[in-house]
C-alpha cells in the first residue's frame, strides 16, 4: 500500500527517493513477490480516508500488508488505528532513510502496529520487507 505523494516518483528528488515511477516500483515487487512465492495486490491513495478504508476492507483479501504511507507515517493516527485493527502482519517501508532526514521524519506513528520496519533501501527495501512477512507467514 502506497501512500501520499508515492504517485509522484519519478519527479520527486532522486537523491532520497530513486528514479522509478511508481509503475516500475510496483512491477520490481511483484517480481521480488513472486520470486519468493507471493502474490501482491497493490492499492495507491492521496486521501487518507480512501486509505483507511482500504485498509478496513483487507479481511480475508490479503495475509499480510507492506505499506509506505509516505508522510502520513509521521502523524496519521488513523491509519495506525485502521491497521492495527486489521489483525495482519504489516511490514513498514520507506525508500529513503528517515533516520537520517528531519527531526520530523524520525517518528513514525505505525511502527508500534508493524512486526518490523526497512528505510533507506530503496526498491530494495520492499524486497526485505517481503522477505521478512514471508518468515512471519511460515510460523
Ligand atoms: C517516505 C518518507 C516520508 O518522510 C516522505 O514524506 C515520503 C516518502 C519514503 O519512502 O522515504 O513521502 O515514506
Amino acid at each position: 500500500m502506497h501512500g501520499v505523494n508515492l504517485d509522484q516518483l519519478g519527479r520527486r528528488d532522486p537523491t532520497h527517493y530513486g528514479g522509478l515511477t511508481l509503475t516500475e516500483l510496483e512491477l520490481r515487487i511483484a517480481d521480488d513477490a513472486a520470486a519468493l512465492d507471493l502474490s501482491t495486490r497493490f492499492f495507491h491513495s492521496n486521501h487518507e480516508g480512501d486509505f483507511v478504508e482500504h485498509l478496513h476492507g483487507l479481511d480475508g483479501l490479503a495475509d499480510g500488508i507492506v505499506l509506505n504511507p509516505g508522510a502520513w507515517t509521521h502523524y496519521a493516527w488513523a491509519i495506525r488505528d485502521a491497521l492495527e485493527l486489521t489483525g495482519l502482519p504489516a511490514m513498514e517501508v520507506h525508500l529513503s532513510d528517515i533516520e537520517a532526514r528531519e527531526e520530523w521524519r524520525r517518528v513514525s506513528v505505525i511502527r508500534e502496529v508493524c512486526i518490523g520496519h526497512v528505510a533507506g533501501r530503496g526498491a530494495d527495501g520492499y524486497r526485505d520487507a517481503l522477505t521478512r512477512l514471508r518468515e512471519e507467514l511460515a510460523r
